[in-house]
């Protein structure tokens, strides 16, 4: 049982949540994630671990509330439990002095992209950041963000804040102005790193994405979590959660990630139903 020691709204719907998870705390690398479940029955979920604070012995995960279980988990309360977690899991992403980097968040996503950033900066990398959202209110992690980076650049895809238009074209700008860059990294919706990672083949720049791939128990057994990278069957749990993006089918990706939608839907009618009465 982990206590929820902290939460709080980031937007209407994306929650940050500190865990106490000591052992966790102390081990974990960016880029790594954990399984979480909320009481004895429920699924487990993969989230990935935005930061740690090992003198305190806590975790914080960002998560948007979508389904049944985000939903039971923004439900909990500062002092409540959640049942259990595992982890830290999956392969800490590759951190080196490559020069130029730019991380680009997209919605949810900037909670997953702000420990890779954090992690070149201190690398020594130059870090450019681009983070997006549909609408000012969803925008999270400015401030964060801002710290890590050397040069950050905000996008709403209606314009109410910075750049109006996705963060796709802010890269494509940077690339037409010929600034040199030696790797992306990009997380947020798939149809996001599937542009983002078509703008940067055509410059020859490695880019790498983080999956969240439907995952059941994480042990690399169950093929849950398969996707197909360079035409060969990966699970996303244990050879991931990052891939070099120009090599992932994004398009089996989507599909997967739509398979249970429906299901999902009715789980979480019938959780809201017996909540209210
Ligand atoms: P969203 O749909 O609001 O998009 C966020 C930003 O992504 C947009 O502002 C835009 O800049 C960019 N974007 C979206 N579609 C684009 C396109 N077609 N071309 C170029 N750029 C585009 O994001 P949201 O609702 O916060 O995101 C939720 C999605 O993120 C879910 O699908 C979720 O599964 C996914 N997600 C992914 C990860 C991961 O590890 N990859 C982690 C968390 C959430
Ligand atoms: Fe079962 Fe990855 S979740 S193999």
């Amino acid at each position: 049982m982990n206590a929820v020691i902290k939460k709080e709204m980031l937007s209407e719907n994306v929650v940050r949540m500190v865990l106490e998870a000591p052992a966790i705390a102390k081990k974990r690398k960016a880029g790594q994630f954990i399984l979480l479940k909320v009481d004895e029955k429920g699924e487990k979920i993969p989230l990935t671990i935005v930061d740690s604070d090992a003198q305190q012995g806590t975790i914080t995960i960002i998560f948007q509330v979508v389904g049944k279980t985000t939903t039971m988990l923004a439900d909990k309360k500062k002092g409540e439990f959640i049942h259990d977690l595992q982890g830290p899991l999956g392969n800490p992403t590759e951190i080196e002095h490559f020069g130029h980097v730019v991380c680009i968040g997209g919605g949810v996503g900037v909670g997953v992209v702000y420990p890779i950033a954090v992690a070149l900066k201190a690398a020594g990398n130059r870090v450019t950041s681009i983070i997006g959202a549909r609408t000012k209110e969803l925008l999270i992690l400015e401030e964060e963000m801002k710290k890590v980076s050397d040069h950050l650049v905000v996008a709403t895809d209606d314009g109410s804040y910075g750049f109006h238009g996705f963060v796709s074209a802010v890269l494509q700008d940077m690339l037409d102005r010929k600034e040199k860059i030696d790797r992306v990294y990009a997380v947020g919706p798939v149809p996001m790193m599937r542009v983002l990672c078509d703008v940067t083949r055509a410059h020859g720049i490695k880019t790498i994405v983080s999956l969240n791939s439907l995952m059941l128990d994480a042990s690399g057994m169950c093929g849950a979590c398969r996707v197909s990278v360079g035409g060969k069957t990966k699970f996303t749990c244990v050879d991931g959660p990052e891939f070099d993006g120009h090599e992932v089918d994004f398009a089996i990706l989507a599909n997967r990630l739509r398979m249970y939608s429906q299901q999902e839907r009715q789980s979480l009618e019938m959780y809201r139903c017996a909540c209210h009465g």
